[in-house]
């Protein structure tokens, strides 16, 4: 089931690529009306200030990095970006918006991926409510193995809201993680989408080792900003 469900969360962003953005800029089935969609660009701004309030690094990672989105907040921050995503449609666009030598490309399921250097920061938004619960840990184990000692992870996701989705996705049961998404030609996929609550995430974060606040949004968002202090070792003994 796991295996089956991730081939198709990155069928599903292949394939969504060239209509990705409409949801980020409430734009098509994603446009709530003015009121609604400025409540919503309010909260990304606030998200944008509390990110660029880190200051200049030198390195970051960026996790299922997409069309580029927070690929280019990141580089207001960061003197050099590596960005990781599964689907090479998705990099193409990120590629040819940003054009930017200082962004460096790997095309790499997050779910086979092994650290292999550290950084002052990993960031990574709208993916933490896609690994399945089962991965979860693992996952949070590779994100602290990445982090240089004294840096820092930064995590963005999405609360339930209804708004925040396409006015054609039905409202499902938020305890269901199994959701139904649609491309705007009707095509149907299978995604995980879980919904974490702040103590839920902070707990998380904090068992893999990372000192961390959790903050919410008045409507749409929940972020995470975690520091690394020390070199964690899980001891099972
Ligand atoms: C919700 S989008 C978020 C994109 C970007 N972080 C943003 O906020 O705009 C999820 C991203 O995860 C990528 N993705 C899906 N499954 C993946 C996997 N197994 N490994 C790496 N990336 C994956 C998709 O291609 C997509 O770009």
């Amino acid at each position: 089931m796991t295996d089956r469900i991730i081939q198709q969360q990155i069928e599903y962003y292949r394939a969504r690529a060239n209509e990705y953005d409409e949801w980020f800029y409430r734009k098509g089935r994603y446009d709530r009306g003015t009121q609604i969609n400025q409540r919503w660009f309010n909260e990304i701004a606030t998200l944008k200030n509390t990110l660029h309030q880190i200051g200049m690094v030198d390195d970051i990672l960026e996790l299922a990095s997409g069309t580029g989105i927070w690929t280019q907040e990141l580089l207001r921050i960061g003197k050099k970006i590596t960005a990781i995503d599964a689907s090479e449609e998705v990099i193409a666009i990120n590629r040819s918006k940003l054009n930017s030598l200082s962004v460096e490309y790997h095309l790499i399921d997050l779910f086979t991926w092994q650290p292999d250097t550290t950084y002052d920061l990993v960031f990574f938004a709208f993916w933490l409510s896609h690994v399945p619960p089962n991965l979860l840990d693992s996952f949070l184990t590779k994100v602290y193995q990445s982090v240089r000692v004294g840096g820092q992870v930064f995590i963005i996701d999405s609360c339930f809201e209804p708004t925040s989705t396409a006015n054609n996705h039905i409202l499902e049961d938020d305890a269901n993680i199994y959701k139904t998404r649609k491309l705007n030609d009707g095509q149907e996929f299978q995604i995980v989408k879980i919904f974490y609550q702040p103590d839920e995430l902070k707990d998380k974060l904090q068992k893999a080792g990372f000192q961390v606040e959790v903050k919410l949004t008045d409507n749409y968002f929940i972020y995470a900003q975690g520091k690394k202090l020390k070199q964690f070792v899980i001891c099972n003994s």
